[in-house]
């Protein structure tokens, strides 16, 4: 079993902030025509340190494992980060320590971005692809799926 795989295990193995935020101030939901996955994510604010920040984030994925172990990842790292850092934040970045996604599972990861990106800008469309760690290496850069915003 590759590492890679090891690490989806674990992170499978006990999910964190799934379900809905009652009391959440932004919402995003997102789907791929592609694979048929689905991803909503739910974000909430507080103060901290003069700076309104993530205080909570939480998902509810229709889609494949990496998807969730991503999500899962993601929600814990965006606590603390204030919208434009969450912004920031590329596809990889949020699978922390999934490491550099393979690239028939970069798609999964851009799931969880794209949910991110439309609850922090719900009038948005889906932005161009950014660079990932394949950029350095002589791999052909996957196309980005199309990610689009569904009703909520
Ligand atoms: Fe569709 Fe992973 S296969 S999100």
């Amino acid at each position: 079993m590759s590492s890679f795989e090891e690490k989806i295990e674990q992170a499978l193995a006990s999910p964190q902030n799934q379900g809905e935020l009652a009391d959440a101030d932004a919402v995003g939901t997102v789907g791929s025509p592609e694979c048929g996955d689905m991803m909503r994510m739910w974000l909430k604010f507080t103060e901290k340190d003069g700076k309104r920040v993530i205080d909570r984030a939480s998902f509810q994925a229709f889609g494949c494992q990496t998807a969730i172990a991503v999500a899962s990842i993601a929600t814990q790292l965006l606590k603390g980060k204030t919208a434009e850092e969450a912004r920031n934040l590329s596809a990889q970045d949020l699978a922390g320590d999934l490491g550099a996604l393979p690239p028939m599972k970069i798609h999964c990861g851009q799931l969880v971005e794209g949910a991110l990106r439309n609850a922090l800008d719900p009038q948005e469309k889906p932005e161009a692809p950014k660079n990932t760690l394949l950029g350095d290496i002589n791999v052909q850069k996957p196309t980005r799926i199309r990610v689009i915003p569904l009703e909520s």
